[in-house]
């Protein structure tokens, strides 16, 4: 997931689903940027500008590596500062984080919400405050942002409902550890992994929210495995969900008889795992963060930007991992 296979990802695979001009209403400072050649002309220093990146949670891999795809797709870009907020997975830090982006009167702020209900409201200040917000990865309620980039978390559940229903030969008994369910990814992982498997005889015994932490899952997974003698799978709705859950199995001896599947697919976590027979499975989740600049780039210049920007995936499997995985349909 360098910056390479993120914009050629979006080229070939992502699909733009609606367009919109910038906020409605919001004084845009691109347009202040009209100026800039004349300012330089004049000796004056070339506009800069800064943007607030507000994290939910930096105490994930995968959240590390989007905090890292902004950084250096924004380090190309001299006149780009960007300002980083880790609310370490606390949602009363994250809104008080998007406050202070918005007192300091930052150019742009990107988000990634911890969960969609509370950050909805501080994120539409911003905009009523004029700055333009790009929403990463969780999706808040109603439109009121910028720009959405994120993977479609509905088409990954259904193609990990699809592979595991089909690996398992039709029929088994499935354990669901879902991320935290008060976050869009974790609904949609979870309906698109039931419509998945419809029509097969897989049955999910056994269902919690382990609120995308590993320890959670492994802690779930513990209580899964001393109430069934037999689990023929763990579906885990991101990579740690699914890996706390093998460490619990293994902790029990009962690591070999079951498969594991994951989503996430960093090159040093998922992909790794499966390479080394952790997990069966694991579908890429793109952070979108290169993606983020480019877009800002663009509202910097003024330009209009699509309302959304739908990343694609891709499945690794022990047979493709070496190969760079497959795209799924
Ligand atoms: C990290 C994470 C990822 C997951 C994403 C969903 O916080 O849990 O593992 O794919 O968030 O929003």
């Amino acid at each position: 997931m360098n910056r390479k296979g993120c914009v050629s990802a979006s080229l070939s695979l992502c699909a733009v689903v609606t367009c919109s001009a910038l906020c409605p209403g919001a004084v845009h400072p691109a347009q202040q940027a009209a100026g800039q050649p004349a300012r330089q002309a004049a000796g004056q220093p070339a506009r800069t500008w800064t943007i607030g990146m507000s994290q939910c949670n930096r105490g994930e891999p995968w959240r590390v590596q989007m905090d890292k795809d902004v950084e250096n797709a924004a380090k190309a870009h001299p006149e780009l500062k960007v300002i980083f907020k880790d609310a370490s997975n606390d949602t009363l830090k994250q809104r008080a984080h998007v406050e202070e982006l918005v007192a300091q009167k930052v150019d742009l702020i990107i988000i990634s919400p911890k969960e969609a209900a509370p950050l909805t409201e501080p994120v539409a200040k911003a905009m009523d405050a004029g700055i333009p917000v790009i929403v990463l990865d969780r999706a808040l309620l109603g439109d009121k942002f910028t720009c959405f980039i994120g993977a479609d978390n509905k088409k990954i559940g259904k193609a990990a409902g699809a592979w595991i229903a089909r690996t398992l030969g039709g029929k088994g008994k499935v354990v669901e550890l879902k991320g935290l369910m008060t976050s869009i990814p974790a609904h949609d992982r979870n309906s698109g992994f039931r419509d998945g498997i419809k029509g097969s005889q897989i049955e999910v015994v056994f269902e919690a929210d382990m609120k995308w932490l590993e320890p959670d899952a492994r802690k779930e997974m513990e209580s899964a495995l001393s109430r069934f003698d037999h689990i023929d799978l763990v579906y885990g709705h991101n990579d740690p969900g699914a890996h706390g859950a093998y460490l619990a199995a293994k902790a029990a001896g009962r690591e070999k008889q079951i498969k594991f599947v994951g989503i996430d697919a960093l090159p040093h976590e998922g992909v790794m795992y499966v390479k080394q027979g952790i997990l069966d499975a694991t579908f890429q989740y793109p952070t979108g963060g290169a993606e983020a600049i480019d877009t800002a780039l663009n509202i910097f210049k003024g330009e209009t930007v699509p309302k959304h920007v739908t990343l694609g995936s891709r499945l690794f499997t022990k047979e493709n991992a070496d190969k760079g995985g497959e795209p799924i349909e």
